[in-house]
């Protein structure tokens, strides 16, 4: 058996925090320990204790002044879209059209998609996340090359080769029948083998076909326990042609729900400008409306209400996410940020725990994964991020000032990134100072 005793300041919440000085919402170790054995938390809390109890050969490694929390999850990302990130365009449409579609044709090469899983991986880990709810391509070799690549990490992460069946390029474009028994194909050579998780993926209700629904559906029937991911109310005009390719939904969550796709293990991306019956749909699904702020302002797509969602009656569950590359970033600190501002812009505060809260807890709930990742609980696997609230100059010089912890918090998300991520460790191993 492998030990590892690491030593900083733990951060790890239970629950959504309902304030500023909800202290009941989050466990605190100011002088932490944190036991590793066999790539799973093994014990937390006082350094002093946890050393007492701890085997006497286990290798220790000491991570003060640094916060130690769960590794960040990202669960809404585009995998085959890293180096459309940034591009220029009006609006949601144009920005697939002009930039994303031509850039995925490239994902039907084996080679150059194992190339960019790697590139992938790097930069999540980097960023310090440690799971992510990934889109491959519409071609199978994407998705072989984002599990492979996942396994020879040890990563947990959730992805599924997208289906897409018309108004795209030729060259991105699957049938119902392909886009099925490709699925079929990646579910049994992938979902389960080492931390694998493999989505269904319809990409939008625009690039199916009616056809193809009912080929997700079939899916979602048989492999009731699996993920499904797709897109959801991003954009006015995505939203009016959607009713008008589906003439007899209600709504455009109606064309979802029509084909079974609504469930709690749903993941829709965006769900900016849902009417309240849409909302009432998700909630009592169960569905999960995932909220990507960067790329939302970034193709102009609109702020997304996230308190009035959480509020409401009939609360509506939410995951956060980069959505790279409409999202402009691979930071879960800088998405977080971006959160926040909207609020501020909705007239709505979000205070810097439940940000945290939403990078780890909130988003492994958000992906039904929270008895496995998300916290720092004895028996979940040892996914970590090293926070280094100091990280640079102008956050060193911010830092000595700050004399909370929510104001620490609050630092890291408004001036990190990637800088600030000292070391990402997977299942107990770190993984950044060895990139
Ligand atoms: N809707 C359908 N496909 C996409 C995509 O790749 N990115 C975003 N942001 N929205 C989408
Ligand atoms: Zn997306």
């Amino acid at each position: 058996m492998t030990a590892t005793l690491l030593r900083g300041r733990l951060l790890s919440f239970v629950r959504r925090p309902e304030g500023i000085d909800d202290t009941g919402s989050y466990r605190y170790e100011s002088d932490g320990g944190l036991l590793i054995e066999d790539g799973r938390i093994a014990a937390i809390g006082d350094y002093a204790d946890v050393r007492r109890n701890a085997p006497a050969d286990a290798e220790e490694i000491d991570h003060r002044p640094h916060l130690i929390l769960p590794g960040f999850i990202d669960t809404h990302v585009h995998f085959p879209q890293m180096q459309v990130i940034g591009a220029y365009a009006a609006n949601l449409l144009e920005w697939l059209h002009t930039y994303t579609f031509p850039e995925e044709c490239r994902f039907v090469e084996p080679a150059h998609a194992a190339r960019i899983a790697r590139h992938f991986y790097d930069e999540m880990i980097r960023h310090g996340t440690t799971t992510a709810a990934a889109y491959c391509s519409v071609h199978k070799a994407s998705a072989d090359a984002y599990f492979a690549e996942a396994l020879r990490r040890n990563m947990c992460m959730i992805g599924g080769k997208v289906m897409m069946d018309r108004n795209a390029p030729q060259g991105l474009l699957d049938t119902p029948e392909m886009g099925y028994d490709e699925t079929r194909a990646v579910i049994a050579e992938w979902h389960g083998k080492g931390r694998n998780h493999v989505a269904i993926t319809p990409r939008f209700a625009i690039t199916s076909t009616p056809a193809q629904m009912e080929a997700t559906a079939l899916l979602a029937r048989e492999f009731p326990d699996l993920h499904i991911q797709t897109h959801l109310s991003e954009n006015d005009e995505e939203i009016r042609f959607t009713a008008q390719l589906y003439p007899d939904a209600i709504d455009y969550t109606d064309v979802y729900a029509h084909y079974g796709l609504l469930g709690p293990k749903s993941l829709f991306g965006h769900c900016i400008h849902l009417s309240e019956r849409e909302a009432d749909a998700m909630s009592e699904a169960g569905a999960v409306a995932v909220h990507c702020p960067t790329s939302n302002l970034f193709l102009g797509s609109g702020l997304f209400p996230l308190k009035s969602l959480v509020r409401r009656d009939k609360p509506v569950r939410i995951g956060v996410a980069t959505d790279v590359g409409g999202g402009t970033s691979y930071s879960m600190l800088k998405t977080l940020d971006e959160t926040y501002k909207i609020q501020q812009l909705l007239g709505e505060r979000l205070n810097p725990f439940e940000s945290f809260y939403h990078m780890t807890l909130g988003n492994a709930e958000a992906v039904s994964l929270a008895d496995r990742i998300g916290t720092l609980e004895p028996g979940t696997d040892a996914d970590l991020a090293v926070l280094d609230a100091a990280a640079t100059p102008a956050m060193a010089l911010r830092m000595e000032i700050v004399r909370s912890l929510a104001d620490e918090l609050f630092l890291l998300q408004t001036l990190g990134d990637d800088r600030a991520v000292r070391e990402t460790y997977v299942a107990g191993k770190p993984m950044k100072t060895v990139i």
